[in-house]
C-alpha cells in the first residue's frame, strides 16, 4: 500500500520536527511548512491524506488555513492543534469544520489515534462515493430502474434503438413496465422534444379507435360535426405508443397495417392522403404468436411491428431489481420523509410471487407507507393479499412455546395432530392426508374414544 503522506503546519521549528519524525517512525510520509501560506502553496499543488496544523501562527492562523483548505480540497481532513486550555480554539476549530483537535502537549498516542479515525472516516466516505457513483450507473436508465442482467441489456438494446425510427413491440406480463420502457426509448432519442402520444387500445370502443387514430373529417359519420386530427398526426414527428396492441380487432388491424405498410394516413370519410413521421412503438401482455396461431392476430401486421422485439422478465426472475425498485418507490413515496424498509420485510419482498411485477410492488410499498406507523416498513405492513401466509413468526411462536415448556417430540407432534384435525374439520380422512400419514395411523394416535381400526 502507498504510504499516506501528512503535511505538517506549525511556526515552532521543534515541534516541526518533532512530528515529522514521529509520523516516520510510523512509517508516513510527512512534508512541513511554517505557516499557513507556506502551507496553502504546497497544498494547491500536492493531495496529502491529512494536515496537522497548529492553530496560533503568525499572519494567517490555523483556523483560517483550514477554512481554505475545505474549500480547495473538500476531503482532506484536517487536525488542529490548540494550547492547553484554549476551549474557545478548540471549539472555533471544530465548527470551521476540523476533522479533530487535539491540545497541546499531547500524548504520541493521540496524535496516531486521531489519524486513524480520520483516514477510517475518509475511506467510508470515498466508498459511499464510490457505491453511489455505481448505482447511479448501473440502476438507472431516465426512469427505468434495474440492476439485473436482463435489465441491463435492455437499457443497452435502448440506447441502440432510440436513435432509430423502426417499430418496437415490447412484450412482458402486466405491470413489468412495458410503458416505462417506451417512454425511455422516446426521451432518450432525437424525437425527445417532439410529443410522446400513448394509447390504451382496449379503453376505446373498436368502432371509435379507427377515427381516434388516423381523424375524420366533418359529416364522416352521425356526429362527426368537424373535422378532427387523429393521434397519428398528433404524433407526428414524435411517438405513438400503442398498449395492448394484443387486444385490436381483425378490422382495425387490416387498417393499421395499411398505416405502416404505406407511412400515409388517410381520415375516416376523407379521400386525400397524408404522409407522417410517426415512429410506432406497440405493447402487448399477450403472446402474440399464440393470438396468430388461433387466429385472432394478423401475422403480417406482427412482422411490421416486431421489427425490433424487447422483451421484459418477470420481476420474480430478476430479483437484483427489487431492491433498487424498493427504494425508487420509497423515495418516491415517502413524501420527502426518510423511510426504509426492515431486512425481514426485504427477504419477504424477494421471495413474493409478484404476479402484477412492479406495478403490484409499488402499491404494496404505497399501501405500507400510508398504513404502517413505523420508519421501517415491516414484511406485515408489506403483505399484499391475504394469502400471503406468515409462515414464520406462526412457526416461531409454536417452536418457542416447545423449547419454554421442553417439550417432547411427542406432545408436540400431538398438539399439531390435534390442530390439523381442527383445521380438517374432524374428517380424519383429510387431517391425515395433510400430515402425510395413513389414516390407521393417525386412529391409532386416538385417545381411546376413536374408531379402531378392523385389523391392528
Ligand atoms: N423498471 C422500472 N423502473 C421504474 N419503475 C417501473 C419499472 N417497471 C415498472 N415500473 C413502475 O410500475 C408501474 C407499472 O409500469 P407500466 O405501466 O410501465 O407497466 P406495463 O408493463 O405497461 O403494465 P400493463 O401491461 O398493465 O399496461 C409504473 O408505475 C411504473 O412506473
Ligand atoms: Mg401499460
Amino acid at each position: 500500500m502507498r504510504a499516506k503522506t501528512i503535511l505538517v503546519v506549525d511556526d515552532d521549528q521543534a515541534m516541526q520536527e518533532m512530528l515529522v519524525s514521529l509520523l516516520e517512525d510510523h512509517s508516513f510520509k510527512a512534508a512541513s511548512a511554517g505557516s499557513a501560506e507556506a502551507a496553502l502553496d504546497l497544498i494547491r499543488t500536492s493531495d496529502y491524506d491529512a494536515v496537522i496544523s497548529d492553530i496560533r501562527m503568525p499572519g494567517k492562523d490555523g483556523v483560517e488555513l483550514l477554512g481554505e483548505i475545505r474549500e480547495a480540497r473538500p476531503e482532506t481532513p484536517v487536525i488542529l492543534m490548540t494550547a492547553y486550555g484554549s476551549i474557545d480554539s478548540a471549539v472555533a476549530a471544530m465548527k470551521a469544520g476540523a476533522f479533530d483537535y487535539i491540545t497541546k502537549p499531547f500524548q504520541r498516542d493521540e496524535v496516531m489515534f486521531a489519524l486513524e479515525r480520520a483516514f477510517a472516516h475518509r475511506s467510508l466516505e470515498e466508498e459511499n462515493r464510490r457505491l453511489r457513483r455505481a448505482v447511479d450507473k448501473t440502476a438507472r436508465f431516465g426512469d427505468l430502474i434495474g440492476n439485473s442482467p436482463a435489465m441491463r441489456d435492455t437499457f443497452a438494446l435502448i440506447r441502440k434503438i432510440a436513435n432509430t425510427a423502426n417499430n418496437v413491440l415490447i412484450t412482458g406480463e402486466s405491470g413489468t413496465g412495458k410503458e416505462v420502457v417506451a417512454r425511455t426509448i422516446h426521451f432518450s432519442g432525437p424525437r425527445a422534444s417532439k410529443p410522446f402520444i400513448p394509447v390504451n387500445c382496449t379503453a376505446i370502443p373498436e368502432g371509435l379507435l379507427e377515427s381516434e387514430l388516423f381523424g375524420h373529417v366533418r359529416g364522416a359519420f352521425t356526429g362527426a360535426y368537424t373535422s378532427k386530427r387523429g393521434l397519428f398526426e398528433e404524433a407526428k414527428d414524435g411517438t405513438l405508443f400503442l398498449d395492448e396492441i394484443g387486444d385490436l380487432g381483425p378490422l382495425i388491424q387490416a387498417k393499421l397495417l395499411r398505416v405502416l405498410q404505406d407511412s400515409e394516413i388517410r381520415p375516416v370519410g376523407g379521400t386525400q392522403s397524408m404522409v407522417v413521421d410517426t415512429r410506432v412503438i406497440a405493447a402487448t401482455n399477450k403472446d402474440l404468436r399464440e393470438e396468430i396461431k388461433a387466429g385472432r392476430f394478423r401475422r403480417d401486421l406482427f412482422y411490421r411491428l416486431n421489427v425490433i422485439p424487447v422483451h421484459i422478465p418477470p420481476l420474480r426472475e430478476r430479483l437484483e431489481d427489487i431492491p433498487p425498485l424498493v427504494n425508487a418507490f420509497l423515495e418516491k413515496h415517502a413524501s420527502g420523509e426518510k423511510r426504509t424498509v426492515t431486512s425481514d420485510a426485504m427477504k419477504y419482498l424477494l421471495r413474493h410471487n409478484w404476479e402484477g411485477n412492479a406495478r403490484e410492488l409499488e402499491n404494496a410499498i404505497e399501501r405500507a407507507l400510508v398504513l404502517s406507523e413505523t420508519n421501517a416498513l415491516t414484511a406485515e405492513s408489506l403483505a399484499t393479499e391475504n394469502t400471503d401466509t406468515f409462515v414464520k413468526p406462526l412457526e416461531d411462536s409454536l417452536l418457542q412455546t416447545a423449547l419454554d415448556r421442553r417439550m417432547t417430540l411427542r406432545e408436540l407432534s400431538d398438539r399439531y395432530v390435534d390442530a390439523v384435525l381442527e383445521l380438517a374439520d374432524g374428517n380424519k380422512v383429510q387431517a391425515a392426508r395433510i400430515l402425510g400419514i395413513n389414516r390407521r395411523t393417525l386412529y391409532r394416535r386416538g385417545d381411546g374414544h376413536e374408531e379402531q381400526p378392523a385389523t391392528s
